[in-house]
């Protein structure tokens, strides 16, 4: 195991009726700005519950956080927070709200272009404001993690940044309050979560007992507990574990002292800038791609998904391995998400674009060892189509 500091400073607040808690987790006098998505809190109840809790309470609120969340959009929210003198955020919704109030955290507070966030990956961010969070879509793990993803619409960049400064103070996860979620969201959200976990567990060996047991752990919750989200939307236990298992799929944890890939992510993020397809879908495009041509260097760890997670135990190693790809893309699809760029209307040309994407954000040396360059990111893509 590598050396590692692991901190994590979000408290969560889990469980039905927990939105109340924001009336004592708010520290009194805090001029609050409520930042939200499209409306899905108004139809759910999560609106109505957060306003009941800061009854008596300053508050501000700015709406329209798109999914994949916008720079330009963020910064009218820049803008609002300013004006407003508002100096806590609080983020209701999935993790394209949380995401783009993560920005806003930072860009507030910024000295110069906030564009500098994302060019920098967030290593510029000296202060920002405090945010809190209250999570409607259990996916991205952006309730209790340090990440953001933007995209400058204008320049078709989706970029990430990280920040200790971005953590949230508090999250509330009441999961009665994902029973609205379409089928879809809650398809995307068991991906999402599984590609988070096999981006940091399948590279190669760290001797992490903890973090590979911890690791399959999810991984088996995701594909039990998944399907049976799609079949029982109002069982709310199925819901709690799936919202934790999202949780805990991206906090740091499992990550800790191992090598860690995100070539998946780094590439999906390009097909999401140029064609809008949603997150997940990405990852559910490139990720068997990728373990495909990248079998060799994750041969042991690939061995290892198989016979623990997918439970594959007849035949050879090769036998073994190409079956836990296959069985991966099977889960996607039986979940609803289609697994092939030609699913999609894409073919050669979008490989094409893509790789130049990924070349203009220097995004040339991604995975575990830094190999995966244009050229390996191209092949991925072929094995996509
Ligand atoms: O906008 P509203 O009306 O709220 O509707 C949303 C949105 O249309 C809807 N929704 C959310 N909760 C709902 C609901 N509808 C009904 N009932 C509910 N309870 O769902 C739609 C999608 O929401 P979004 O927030 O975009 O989805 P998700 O949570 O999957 O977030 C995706 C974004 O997170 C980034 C992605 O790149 C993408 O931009 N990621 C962030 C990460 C992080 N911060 O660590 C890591 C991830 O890898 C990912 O990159
Ligand atoms: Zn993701």
């Amino acid at each position: 195991m590598k050396n590692f500091t692991f901190f994590n400073p979000t408290k969560i607040i889990f469980g039905q009726g927990t939105i109340g808690a924001l009336k004592n987790e708010i520290p009194a006098g805090k001029k609050i700005m409520l930042v939200y998505g499209g409306g899905s809190i108004k139809k759910n109840g999560t609106y109505d519950e957060i306003m009941r809790a800061l009854e008596g309470r300053q508050v501000e609120e700015f709406s329209g956080v798109e999914p994949n969340p916008t720079y330009e959009t963020m910064m009218k929210c820049v803008e609002k927070v300013k004006a407003t003198g508002c100096d806590f955020l609080l983020a209701a919704g999935g993790g394209s709200v949380i995401d783009g109030t993560k920005f806003v955290a930072a860009a507030a507070l910024f000295e110069g272009d906030p564009w500098k966030i994302l060019k920098t990956f967030g290593s510029c961010v000296k202060k920002a404001l405090p945010f809190a969070s209250v999570l409607t879509l259990p996916a991205t793990g952006s309730e209790m993690n340090s990440g953001s993803v933007i995209t400058r619409a204008e320049f078709k960049a989706k970029l990430p940044f990280k920040s200790d400064l971005v953590y949230p103070v508090f999250s509330v996860l009441d999961p009665m309050k994902t029973y609205t979620l379409p089928a879809k969201q809650v398809a995307n959200g068991v991906v999402d979560s599984f590609v988070h976990i096999v981006e940091q567990y399948l590279t190669q060996p760290a001797h992490a007992e903890v973090q590979d047991r911890f690791a399959e752990g999810l991984l088996h919750v995701l594909i039990e507990q998944g399907p049976l989200a799609l079949k029982e939307p109002e069982n709310y236990e199925v819901r709690s574990n799936l919202m934790f298992a999202a949780t805990m799929a991206l906090n740091g944890l499992i990550g800790c002292g191992v090598p860690q890939d995100w070539s998946t992510h780094m590439i999906g993020h390009e097909l999401t800038a140029l064609y809008g397809l949603d997150h997940a879908v990405t990852l559910a495009i490139v990720l068997p791609g990728n373990l495909t041509l990248r079998k060799q260097l994750k041969h042991d760890k690939l061995l290892q998904f198989a016979q623990r997670v997918w439970e594959i135990k007849s035949g050879n190693d090769e036998h073994k391995i190409s079956e836990a790809i296959k069985k991966t893309s099977e889960f996607f699809e039986s979940l609803g998400v289609k697994t092939r760029l030609g699913d999609y209307n894409l073919g050669e040309e979008a490989i094409e674009k893509v790789v130049a994407q990924l070349k203009s954000h220097q995004m040339i040396k991604l995975g575990e060892n830094g190999d995966v360059n244009l050229e390996v990111s191209r092949q991925i893509l072929e094995l996509c189509l």
